[in-house]
């Protein structure tokens, strides 16, 4: 992990991720998150988490960005960046969940992409996949 000031391409995942999360429907956890997911040939994909009466079909806002994504026929990504907290409250830095994580790891290289979280302040945590997900199963387990 390293803990930075973001440059400028970070600054405008981040300012998509927070835009993004503007449209998050969360009557139930009042809790919003923002994705922005960047391929590698720098095309920027966003998601809102979406919620659900019955919860368990709730949709994190990074699965959001990923589906859209894959759904459009991108599957090559670089780097996302997720900015959560509850309504009303500052920005702090929010990790993906387990599922996310995974879902990650099957279209992401573990060592090479990168996860960034924003924060309020300006401040950034810079993860790769690998340290969010140690020994993970993917699809070269598979082959
Ligand atoms: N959530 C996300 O969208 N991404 C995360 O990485 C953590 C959790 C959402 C799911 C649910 O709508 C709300 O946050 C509270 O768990």
């Amino acid at each position: 992990m390293t803990e930075i000031y973001p440059n400028e391409e970070q600054k405008t995942l981040f300012d998509a991720a927070c835009e993004a999360r503007k449209k998050a429907y969360t009557p139930y956890s009042h809790f919003k998150v923002g994705a922005a997911l960047l391929t590698k040939d720098g095309r920027i994909y966003t998601g809102c988490n979406i919620e659900n009466a019955a919860f368990s079909p709730t949709n994190c806002a990074e699965r959001t960005a990923v589906f859209k994504a894959v759904s459009e026929g991108d599957t090559s990504f670089s780097a996302i960046c997720i900015v959560g907290a509850l309504e009303g409250r500052p920005l702090d830095f929010c990790g993906p969940c387990g599922v996310c994580r995974q879902v990650l790891r099957e279209f992401c290289d573990p060592d090479t992409f990168l996860v960034l979280l924003g924060r309020e302040d300006g401040r950034m945590r810079i993860y790769t996949l690998s340290e969010l997900l140690p020994q993970g199963f993917g699809p070269s387990d598979l082959a």
